[in-house]
Parts: structure tokens; C-alpha cells; sequence
């Protein structure tokens, strides 16, 4: 029995090494040990190795995807495990990241898991998994409520990572400044962990960045004005956070952003002029700040927007008829501030508008809407 259970072991080591006889389906040994190693220490299902014994051919392995990437062997370029994945294995109670997990896969690409480490505090992200020999683009670790101790500063090594995605884990600590050297990322979406401390400077450094989520976090401080050196930002989501100060003047450099939400903040105005230098703003939402402000003119010179969520800005003063011209403009949260004066009638013309809230403030006089204006704000 025992030589028996050898016999079949040593098969399966022989069929794993690069000098199988069928070239093209063999993995070199150390990528087979560490796929082996970073599953066991994962999944439930502690029968993996012995019944999948070659995850790149013959037997594959849900989550798992190998390629030749132009060598004579296979290579691990793709591990996703979670419910995401279809047939994918559920993940231990127990499960963690080995601390030299990905230094023996040096053609992964891409690693994901989702809804992996669920037990709180059972896991972290020890600073030895990240190492320069690794050719990781996207890391994606999100819905793991169980992942929690810092972002370890070592993950600026990973030169080749278009997408950081570390969203709805249990992360606390400060953004490492490290992670400015990242100028190949794309996406950064540290969005619901607790992270404190200051947004750092050296996020300047993000040259290629489009997607910048930081909300639901404990942020505080100011806003870096170097955020305005990011020409390839789009969107810009730090709400939820306790962000003070004023939004910097540099900000109105972007001039490709798309979305700026910064709400449920603490930031004070006035909001800065060249704000409109955003020309394709389409979302501006700032509710939930003490901007103790009037309503900033220049927001009417941002042709794109849809979207104004200036609700609870403590703002005072008029609506500015200009706000008529916003012909994109399909949703305007004006509520909850100190707005006095009249309703500009113009704001009736509105041809996309289809949400307006003017409530709670100390608005007088006639309004002068058509009877097929206010038909289509009742619609929803
Ligand atoms: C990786 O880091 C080590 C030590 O920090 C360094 O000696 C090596 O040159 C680096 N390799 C690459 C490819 O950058
Ligand atoms: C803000 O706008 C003013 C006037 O347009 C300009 O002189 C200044 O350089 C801008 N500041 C920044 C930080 O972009
Ligand atoms: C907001 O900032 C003010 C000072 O400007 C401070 O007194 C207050 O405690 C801050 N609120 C929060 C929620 O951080
Ligand atoms: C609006 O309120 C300001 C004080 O905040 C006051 O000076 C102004 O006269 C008011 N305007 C109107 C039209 O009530
Ligand atoms: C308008 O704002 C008020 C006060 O903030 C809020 O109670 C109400 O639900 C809002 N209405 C709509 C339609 O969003």
C-alpha cells in the first residue's frame, strides 16, 4: 500500500517537471510548488493537490489560468479565487497569504480574491509577498472584511501594476507615500477600510492615473494640491472621509476629469475659480461640507456637468440664474443650505432636468415653472 501511494506521488512530481516528455504541458516545479502552497493555505478543500496534479492541463483548476507566455512551459498567469468565479472553492476560516506566496510565480499577471477573509483580523498582507521579480498588473483584494493590519509600503515594488484595487477590506493605518512610485497605475481603489492619517504628497508621482477612490475611509488633513499634476485623472472619489481645508486651486488642472465627489467631508470654501478649468466635469458632488459660501458662478461655465449636489453647504445667498445654462444638467441638489432670493425662472428650461431639490432653505417668491416642467420632476 505504502509503495503503492509512493509510486503514484512520484508520478505526479514527474509529470509536474519541466522535463516531461510533453513539451508545452509541463510547469516548471517551484511554480507548481507555490500555485500548491498559495492554495493550500487558502481553500477549504485540502485535497486540491493530490487530485489536481497538473492545474495548467490535463486537470484545471477553477480560478487558476496558465500560458506559455512564449517559453517551452506553462506559467500561472491568472489566480482568482471567490464567489465571482464560477465552481471556485470556498476559502478556509483559516486561510492566509504564505509570505513568499507570489516570489515563485513570476508570470502571474493578475490576483484577485474576493470574499476570502471573512473572520476578523484573521489575515494581513505581510511586506515580503511584494517583491520587484513579479510582473503582477492587477491586484485586486476586495470584500475581505477578515484582511486587516497596513498596506505594506513594498507593494510600490510591483512596477508593472496598472490596477491596485483594495476596497471593502479591514486596512487600517496610513497610505503608504510609497505607493507614489506606482506611475504605471491606472486604478487605485483603497475605498471602505479605515485608513487615517494624511492623503500623502507623493501621489503626485501617480502619472497615469485615471480612477482615484479613497471614500469611506478616516482620512483626514488636507487635500494635496499635487492631486492637480494627475492630467489623466477622470474621476476623484474621497467622500466620506474627515478631509478639512479648501480645495486646491491647482485641482482646476484636471482638465479631464469626469467625476469630483468629495461629500460628507469637512472642507471649507469658497471653491476656487479655476474650478472652471474643469471642461469635462460632469459630476460635482460636494454635499455635506461647510463651504459657507454663495453659490460659486462659475459652476454655470462647466457646459458637461449633469450632476450638482451642493445639498448641506451651509451656502447663502442667490442661485445664479446662469445655473440656466447647464444644459446637460439632469439632477440638482440644492437643499438644506441658507439660499435666499428668488428661483431663477431660467432653471425651467432645463431640458434634461429631471431632479430638483430647493427644499429646506429660504427661498420667496413666485416660481415661474411650465406645466410640463414640473409634469416631468413629479415623473420620478
Ligand atoms: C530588485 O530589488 C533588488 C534589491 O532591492 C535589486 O538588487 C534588484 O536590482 C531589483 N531588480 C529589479 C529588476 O529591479
Ligand atoms: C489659478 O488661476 C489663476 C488665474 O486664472 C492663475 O493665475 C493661477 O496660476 C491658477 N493657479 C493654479 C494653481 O492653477
Ligand atoms: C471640522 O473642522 C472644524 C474646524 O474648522 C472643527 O472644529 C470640527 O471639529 C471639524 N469637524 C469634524 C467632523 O471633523
Ligand atoms: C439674503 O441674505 C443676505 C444675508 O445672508 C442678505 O444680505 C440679503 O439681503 C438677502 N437677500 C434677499 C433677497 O433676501
Ligand atoms: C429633498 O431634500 C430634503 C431635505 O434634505 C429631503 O428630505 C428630501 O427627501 C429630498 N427630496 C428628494 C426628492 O430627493
Amino acid at each position: 500500500m505504502a509503495a503503492a501511494l509512493l509510486l503514484l506521488l512520484s508520478i505526479s512530481l514527474l509529470a509536474a517537471t519541466p522535463s516531461s516528455s510533453a513539451a508545452g504541458d509541463a510547469m516548471p516545479v517551484a511554480e507548481h510548488r507555490a500555485l500548491t502552497d498559495i492554495l493550500t493555505s487558502l481553500l477549504a478543500d485540502q485535497s486540491w493537490a493530490e487530485l489536481h496534479p497538473l492545474p495548467c492541463s490535463e486537470t484545471p483548476w477553477p480560478g487558476v489560468q496558465c500560458d506559455t507566455v512564449n517559453t517551452d512551459f506553462l506559467h500561472v498567469v491568472s489566480i482568482h479565487i471567490g464567489p465571482d468565479v464560477i465552481s471556485s472553492p470556498p476559502c478556509k476560516s483559516s486561510a492566509f497569504l504564505p509570505p513568499a506566496a507570489l516570489l515563485h510565480l513570476p508570470f502571474l499577471k493578475s490576483l484577485s480574491l474576493f470574499s476570502c477573509f471573512l473572520i476578523p483580523n484573521s489575515a494581513s498582507l505581510p511586506p515580503s509577498i511584494f517583491t520587484n521579480s513579479s510582473s503582477l498588473q492587477h491586484l485586486v483584494l476586495n470584500s475581505n472584511p477578515g484582511l486587516s493590519g497596513e498596506i505594506p509600503s513594498s507593494v510600490s515594488t510591483l512596477q508593472s501594476l496598472t490596477v491596485l484595487s483594495l476596497s471593502q477590506n479591514g486596512f487600517r493605518g496610513e497610505i503608504p507615500p510609497e505607493i507614489g512610485r506606482l506611475t504605471g497605475l491606472q486604478q487605485l481603489d483603497l475605498s471602505y477600510n479605515h485608513l487615517a492619517g494624511v492623503i500623502p504628497e507623493e501621489i503626485s508621482g501617480l502619472s497615469s492615473l485615471a480612477i482615484l477612490d479613497f471614500s469611506s475611509n478616516e482620512l483626514e488633513g488636507n487635500l494635496p494640491s499635487s492631486i492637480g499634476k494627475l492630467q489623466s485623472l477622470q474621476k476623484i472619489d474621497i467622500s466620506f472621509n474627515s478631509l478639512a481645508g479648501r480645495v486646491p486651486h491647482a485641482f482646476g488642472e484636471l482638465k479631464r476629469l469626469a467625476l469630483l465627489d468629495l461629500s460628507h467631508n469637512n472642507i471649507t470654501g469658497p471653491l476656487p475659480e479655476n474650478l472652471s478649468g474643469l471642461k469635462e466635469l460632469e459630476y460635482l458632488i460636494m454635499e455635506n461640507n461647510p463651504l459657507k459660501t454663495s453659490v460659486p458662478s462659475f459652476v454655470s461655465s462647466l457646459k458637461k456637468l449633469t450632476v450638482i449636489g451642493l445639498s448641506r453647504c451651509e451656502l447663502f445667498g442667490p442661485i445664479p440664474s446662469s445655473f440656466g445654462s447647464l444644459i446637460s444638467l439632469t439632477a440638482l441638489s440644492l437643499d438644506r443650505n441658507r439660499l435666499n432670493g428668488s428661483v431663477p425662472a431660467s432653471l425651467g428650461s432645463l431640458p434634461e432636468l429631471g431632479q430638483l431639490n430647493l427644499s429646506q432653505n429660504q427661498l420667496a417668491g413666485e416660481i415661474l415653472f411650465s406645466v410640463e416642467f414640473v409634469k416631468r420632476l413629479g415623473r420620478d
